[in-house]
C-alpha cells in the first residue's frame, strides 16, 4: 500500500537539514551480509535523499558521513567507506551540474587521505560557482574537533588577542563554514539518542528528528515524514510564547 505522504507547508521549511546517517551495520547484519555491503547501500541512500532534499527545495544538507572517531573500525572497513567517498563525490558530478548543487566540506581535511583531499578539492572548486542547493560533506568530522580547530585559528588570526573579551561570535567565525546557518533540522536514523559528535556547536537549537529506521532503507518520503514533524515543533530558543 502507498504510504500516505503529509503535506508541508512552504513557509515553514527547514532550511538547513543535518543527517546522521546511521544504520548501515545493522542494516547488513540483519541480512547476513558483511558490513560493506552496506555502507554500499547507504551510499545508495545518500543519492536518493541528496536528490529528494534538492527536489524539496531544501537550501542546505549536511551529510555525517564519517566521524572522526569512525577510525576505530577495521582498515577494511574504513578503506571501503573512503573508496565509496570518491565514488560519490565522481557519480554525483554530472547530478550536482544539473541541479546547480554546490558541494562542500566540513571536518578535519588535513588527516584525510591525500586522494580524498584531492577529490573533494576537485569537487569544491567544479561545484563553487553553483546557486543551487549546498550539500556540505561531514568527513572525518567531529564537533569538539571543530571547535578546538576554530579556537586555533582564532589565535592564529588574532596573536595579540583579549581572550577575556572573546565572543560567541569570534568562535562561530572560525568554524569550518561560517557563511552557512545553523541547522534547523537534525535527523538522525536507526534510532540512537545521541548526536555522535555532530554539529556540536551549530546544533545548541537544532530540533531533532530520531527514526529507527535503517540508513540504507530511507526514500524521499522519509525527508518528507521528517520535515513534516519539524513543521509541527514550536521553536522557543529559550524565550516564551506571548499570547495575544
Ligand atoms: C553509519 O552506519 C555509517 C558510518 C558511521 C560510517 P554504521 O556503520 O555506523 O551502522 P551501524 O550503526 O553499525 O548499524
Ligand atoms: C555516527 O554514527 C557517525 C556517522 C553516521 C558518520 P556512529 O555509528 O559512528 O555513532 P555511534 O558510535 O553509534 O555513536
Ligand atoms: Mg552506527
Amino acid at each position: 500500500m502507498e504510504k500516505a505522504i503529509p503535506s508541508l507547508h512552504a513557509a515553514r521549511f527547514p532550511a538547513h537539514v543535518g543527517i546522521i546517517m546511521d544504520g548501515n551495520g545493522r542494516w547488513a547484519e540483519k541480512r547476513a551480509l558483511v558490513r560493506t555491503q552496506g555502507h554500499l547501500e547507504g551510499l545508495k541512500a545518500a543519492k536518493r535523499v541528496t536528490k529528494a532534499a534538492s527536489e524539496l527545495g531544501i537550501k542546505y544538507l549536511t551529510l555525517y558521513a564519517f566521524s572522526t572517531e569512525n577510525w576505530k573500525r577495521t582498515s577494511e572497513e574504513v578503506g571501503f567507506i573512503m573508496g565509496l567517498i570518491k565514488q560519490y563525490l565522481r557519480s554525483e558530478l554530472d547530478f550536482s551540474r544539473q541541479n546547480r548543487i554546490r558541494v562542500r566540506h566540513t571536518g578535519n581535511f588535513p588527516g584525510l587521505p591525500p586522494d580524498i583531499q584531492k577529490e573533494i578539492t576537485d569537487t569544491i572548486n567544479d561545484t563553487k560557482g553553483y546557486d543551487g542547493m549546498q550539500v556540505i560533506l561531514a568527513l572525518n568530522y567531529g564537533g569538539r574537533d571543530e571547535i578546538v580547530r576554530a579556537l586555533k585559528k582564532y589565535v592564529k588570526n588574532n596573536p595579540d588577542a583579549d581572550f577575556s573579551s572573546l565572543s560567541e561570535k569570534d568562535l562561530t567565525d572560525n568554524l569550518d563554514n561560517p557563511d552557512i546557518p545553523d541547522p534547523d533540522l537534525i535527523i538522525r536514523s536507526a534510532g540512537e539518542y545521541r548526536t555522535s559528535n555532530f554539529l556540536l556547536w551549530q546544533g545548541a537549537y537544532s530540533e531533532l528528528f530520531i527514526s529507527d529506521k535503517l540508513w540504507p532503507d530511507w526514500e524521499k518520503c522519509d525527508l518528507e515524514a521528517a520535515i513534516a514533524d519539524f513543521q509541527k515543533r514550536e521553536r522557543r530558543y529559550g524565550g516564551v510564547i506571548q499570547c495575544a
